[in-house]
């Protein structure tokens, strides 16, 4: 059978499940390839580490040179994280004749415009299956399968750590930071979690989805965005009370006034779909035109979900269809968007607001009258016993309101939060239902 010699550059939780779908199944591959994918270089940048895979003698090396010159290698995953030095080793892969398949959310987003161009100059083509939700096959959905839609919405579940820390507080398995090294203990999060908890990961993953979906070039960091790191438990455990969950939402949506985004821990109703996705799992909601709502479900994180992406997105390049599609699409090309992004002062949602307030006769009525006085509709409360907090008694009031805009609620916390029963740490997070 006809071999395709490739490479794979970078040998942490996503190389290492790349090397083992080559070495162990390559059978499967060659099915799908009409060839076999023949593994030829591992590059890291430590040879003497131990690695989970065994990999055939003089496969690994530490010298990218080496590759680089290899002109019968004409396929790499570069599967280095962050930006430098993997921007650097991406464009010295395309310059050197090899087409390049990446998992690197964070690169794409930071200087996607600069490697596409650069790619299409050369001839090449950039497949990134695995920078998004793992598993699931969003970006080859998004960008090909919709062709007939106008793509009006995205919402979704991006972050498999994130996720999976917010499950465990939910279901009173664990707490924010026992989580969170569970999730690192089983590789689903980043080298530096930061990223996981604090949206930048999200916000990075919806923003390549929006560009496939609404041509829009929003960077990231343009996007509205909190993340769970904020999140206590006192919310996750109101939010049940009341029939919700919090999850951590990768949101984007055509309204009359151009296109919303945010990325933010939203409370979600239990039983909808969004609501029953747990741990590791990632989940999008995508509404076409013409197709209507298709939701998608599987792992958006960890080494073997992440790694059949990318041998997936190395089938298609092998064969030759990820050459077409890279050039057909013009992803990331200089055309500028002529979507225009709406103030997200104006998106309208429901709202779950938590404030600390000082018991006294007549406090929950001034917060009803300055919620009125904003011309905002209260449509549940819940108030507990108070506690006493620096020798006074200190009551949560969760109020859930019918849908407002982001603007009038921040008017009425930021006038709420001054009044003097009002103790600080008011929480605001937006309801989706
Ligand atoms: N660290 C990411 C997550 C996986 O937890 O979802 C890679 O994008």
């Amino acid at each position: 059978m006809e071999k395709t010699k490739v490479g794979i550059v970078g040998m942490g939780t996503v190389g290492t499940g790349v090397a083992r779908l080559l070495l162990d199944h390559g059978d499967r591959t060659a099915r799908h390839a009409g060839r076999t994918l023949w593994l030829e270089h591992v590059i890291v940048r430590d040879v003497a580490k131990p690695r989970d895979v065994d990999l055939p003698a003089g496969l690994l090396s530490n010298d990218l040179d080496r590759l680089l010159a290899d002109q019968q290698v004409t396929l790499v995953a570069q599967l280095v994280g962050g930006i430098e030095p993997a921007r650097t080793i991406m464009l010295r892969l395309l310059e050197s004749g090899k087409d390049v398949v990446t998992a690197n959310k964070a690169l794409l987003a930071e200087h996607g415009p600069e490697l596409f161009d650069r790619a299409r100059e050369l001839g090449r083509s950039i497949s990134f299956e695995a920078s998004v939700a793992g598993g699931i096959p969003i970006v080859a959905n998004i960008s090909q399968c919709f062709g007939a839609n106008q793509i009006t919405s995205i919402r979704g579940i991006l972050n498999g750590t994130s996720n999976f820390i917010i499950t465990k507080m939910d279901q009173g398995l664990g707490d924010y930071t026992s989580a969170l090294k569970d999730a690192q203990r089983l590789g689903f999060a980043e080298a530096d979690p930061t990223m996981d908890v604090d949206g930048t990961d999200v916000a990075q993953k919806l923003a390549i989805l929006s560009h496939l979906a609404f041509g829009v070039r929003q960077h990231w960091s343009e996007i509205p965005r909190r993340g769970i790191d904020s999140v206590s438990k006192l919310d996750v455990d109101y939010a049940r009370q009341l029939g919700y969950r919090i999850k951590l939402i990768a949101y984007s949506e055509f309204t009359g006034d151009g296109l919303q985004m945010f990325v933010s821990p939203t409370l979600v109703r239990v039983g909808t779909p969004l609501a029953e996705v747990r741990d590791n799992f990632n989940a999008i909601s995508v509404v076409g035109d013409a197709v209507g709502r298709v939701f998608y479900h599987g792992q958006g994180a960890g080494q073997m979900p992440t790694a059949s992406a990318v041998v997936a997105d190395m089938i298609d390049t092998a064969v030759g269809r990820a050459r077409i599609t890279f050039q057909t699409l013009k992803l990331w090309s200089k055309q500028e968007s002529t979507i225009a992004m709406a103030d997200p002062r104006k998106l309208r949602s429901g709202y779950y607001l938590r404030f600390q307030l000082i018991d006294k006769p007549g406090a929950l009525g001034q917060v009803c009258t300055i919620l009125g006085n904003h011309n905002i509709s209260v449509s549940d409360v819940i108030q507990h016993k108070a506690d006493l907090v620096d020798d006074q008694n200190i009551v949560p009031v969760v109020v859930m309101t019918h849908p407002t805009t982001e603007a009038q609620t921040a008017a009425a916390v930021e006038e709420l939060n001054r009044l003097a029963i009002v103790h600080p740490a008011t929480e605001r997070l937006k309801v989706l239902d």
